[in-house]
């Protein structure tokens, strides 16, 4: 940030530097070599324990401590470091160098402060909760957050004792046991960072608030509000810890993910002793970072990165997304992408369609920026309505949704093709018809792919690239994955085949599920053993949601690929009107969107099995979709399967667990 050459000291890093600004404040910028953002490596953190040597021999009148990076503070511990830790020792020794360094700038006896504009997340702000203050700008990119538990580990360089101090336990615990992130504005309101300011005024402020002391410059440990420390007694923390784990348990199963229960036990046992409370801390998270969850979820991290790295932003930078088909995918495409800044036209035939498509979006741009008016604003300017589709000669992307036919989709890229700019994607959101098949119908059929989003558009991460071999160009498939990381989604090229590959992959799985209940096994316990092996939701319950007519045309177009006859039961309740969620009535009947169950159900039968039979369908599938080579390796069929069906992340994957099954038979 500061850009004075006055670097102090003879100590050369290669990490950071110090730099001595007037009023003898000295300025510490991490700038991480090659890298694009800091992460704390302990290379990295060993550099900075060296800094803090050295500004304790300088002794200025204050340190702030800012990053060199356009993307952010700091991302977070380098995740690297936990890939195949098998030894509690090694583990623990990573998070003990974290804490030394933490406690080392929490007792650098100047007035210490963290100036964040952009990400500080996990150790990156583990790090600034160590400082005095916390100063963030108000940019949108400027996220606050302690995500551990997503990888299956709590927060480990002291931040558990130090968030908790610094807001109180009923403001860090759920941000600590959801991992969700805190807008600059939102960590201001909720005590976490000290100021919130508009960027021109960050570094101003940051300068005055380390000269002046203000706010006014308390111990941290005397920050606790006389409200938090009664929470703190052992009787209230009994009470709130039972709360938290009842809370929890309704979105996460301990055996499945331990790390948000751990986190609990040590609150509720150390809670008040702040020097326990960091050993037990770092204890904890040295058993966690063992366990299978915590391995595979930082499998899936890295897949996600993969997945991020296939689709090259620099490639082209789209502008302006043309639409056509203002239906249910249409639509919430379109609001997507104006939610990413690109200015969207939709085309449809029809004019109430694309009255309902605007308000739609309307709702949505509302639910999604509460109250932000500017945001909302701009989405909605971002998207326009086109009904003779004039978008299609300046469009840089042309994405078609119409309903699901061959020959009117085959009439729309006839037509498409002549008028849409020589570099424009062409693409189809088509779920069941064959890339080659539409392509026929063109001029130029290397120019198609398919985009397969899913539903919802705005919920789903997975954006399936499809593709056929030998007649999609390369450069067709290259800008379908670089278009995907810019509108934030995760591109996965798949081979067209029919259901592609997530489709595929849960049709056989579904209609398992189908057949179970025309055995008469209750629609609960069928979906319970989905969701005890860690599925987000039960088959049953998913076919209720997407809606049993679409289930059963999937189905007809896959049984015999994947070789499944489809449960006569499913025709005949599609023929009596039984859809589902959008008819009130399906395996379940609905109310208010909420599928009624009886939580009473006693069934006899085996679970365990029941489990196998319907988890093992999907499991087959996923070889075969592998042995076809319908995406590049099993990694990326495990990241589809984990990003396109919700397939439990803390198990890997169906690969990897199919693998690690078979590793524990042998043992
Ligand atoms: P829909 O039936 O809700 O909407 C289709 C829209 O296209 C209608 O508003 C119709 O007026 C318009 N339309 C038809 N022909 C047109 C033309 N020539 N020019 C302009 N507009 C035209 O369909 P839905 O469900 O949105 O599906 C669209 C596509 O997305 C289909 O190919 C479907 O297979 C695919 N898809 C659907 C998913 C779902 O969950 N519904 C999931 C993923 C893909």
């Amino acid at each position: 940030m500061k850009q004075s050459n006055n670097n102090v000291g003879s100590t050369q890093y290669q990490h950071l530097s110090l730099h001595s600004a007037p009023d003898n404040i000295l300025w510490l910028t991490l700038d991480v070599a090659n890298a694009s953002a800091n992460v704390l490596s302990p290379d990295v953190i060993n550099e900075l324990l060296r800094a803090c040597d050295d500004i304790k021999q300088q002794n200025p009148a204050g340190l702030i401590i800012c990053s060199g990076k356009r993307s952010g503070f700091i991302a977070g511990a380098d995740v690297k470091v936990f890939v195949g830790i098998s030894d509690r020792d090694t583990a623990l020794s990573f998070i003990q160098l974290g804490h030394t360094l933490c406690n080392t700038i929490e007792n650098l006896p100047m007035p210490t402060l963290a100036m964040v504009n952009g990400f500080c997340l996990g150790g990156g702000l583990e790090l600034a909760l160590a400082c005095d203050y916390i100063i963030a700008s108000d940019r949108p990119a400027c996220k606050f957050g302690l995500p551990e538990v997503k990888l299956g580990i709590h927060p480990g360089f002291g931040g558990s004792v130090r968030s908790i101090r610094r807001m109180g336990i009923l403001k860090a615990m759920p941000m600590m046991l959801t991992g969700r992130n805190l807008l600059g504005r939102q960590a201001a309101k909720l005590g976490l960072v000290d100021l919130c300011v508009p960027l021109r005024q960050l570094e101003n402020t940051a300068t005055q608030v380390i000269k002046a002391g203000y706010p006014a410059r308390t111990p941290a440990k005397e920050k606790t509000a006389f409200k938090d420390k009664l929470l703190e007694n052992p009787v209230a923390r009994k009470l709130i810890a039972n709360k938290m784990r009842a809370t929890v348990s309704q979105h996460a199963k301990q055996a499945h993910y331990p790390a948000p229960y751990a986190l609990i036990d040590v609150w509720e046992k150390y809670g008040s002793y702040d020097d326990a409370m960091y050993s037990a801390e770092a204890e904890s998270v040295a058993d966690l970072i063992q366990t299978d969850t915590a391995q595979n979820l930082v499998r899936v991290f890295f897949l996600q990165n993969r997945l991020k790295a296939l689709g090259n932003k620099k490639l082209f930078t789209p502008k302006h997304v043309h639409v056509i088909g203002g239906g249910v995918m249409g639509g919430d495409i379109a609001a997507w992408c104006a939610m990413q800044g690109l200015r969207v036209t939709i085309q449809d035939m029809n004019t109430d369609a694309l009255a309902k498509v605007i308000q739609r979006a309307n709702t949505g741009f509302k639910r999604r920026y509460k109250g932000d008016k500017q945001r909302i604003m701009q989405a909605q300017d971002n998207l326009l309505p086109d009904l003779q589709g004039h978008g299609i000669a300046k469009a840089d992307v042309i994405i078609e949704a119409i309903f699901e036919n061959l020959e009117a989709k085959q009439s729309v890229f006839k037509e498409v093709e002549q008028r849409a700019r020589s570099n424009a994607i062409l693409a189809t959101n088509t779920s069941s018809i064959q890339l080659h098949d539409i392509a026929q119908a063109m001029q130029q059929p290397e120019r198609l792919v398919g985009l397969h989003f899913f539903n919802p558009v705005a919920k789903m991460p997975l954006l399936e690239i499809i593709y056929t071999p030998n007649i999609t160009s390369k450069e067709a498939l290259a800008y379908a994955q670089s278009f995907a990381s810019h509108i934030n989604k995760l591109p996965l090229p798949v081979v067209s085949s029919p259901g592609f590959l997530v489709n595929r992959i849960l049709v056989p799985y579904l209609l398992e599920a189908v057949s179970l209940h025309q055995e008469n096994v209750p629609a609960e316990i069928i979906d319970k053993a989905a969701t005890d092996f860690g599925m987000p939701m039960g088959p049953l319950e998913l076919a209720d949601t997407v809606g049993l007519d679409i289930c059963l045309h999937v189905g007809e177009i896959l049984s015999e690929t994947v070789g499944v006859s489809l449960p006569d039961a499913l025709a005949k309740d599609v023929k009596n009107g039984l859809l589902g969620k959008k008819s009130g009535q399906g395996f379940y009947t609905w109310k208010k969107g909420k599928a009624i169950k009886n939580s009473k159900i006693n069934w006899q039968g085996d679970t365990q099995k029941l489990e196998q039979r319907l988890i093992n369908k999907l499991l087959d599938e996923a070889q075969k979709c592998l042995d076809e080579k319908l995406v590049g390796d099993a990694d990326l069929l495990d990241a589809g399967t984990i990003f396109g069906t919700g397939f439990a992340p803390f198990r890997g994957g169906p690969m990897r667990y199919l693998k690690s099954q078979k590793h524990s038979s042998l043992s």
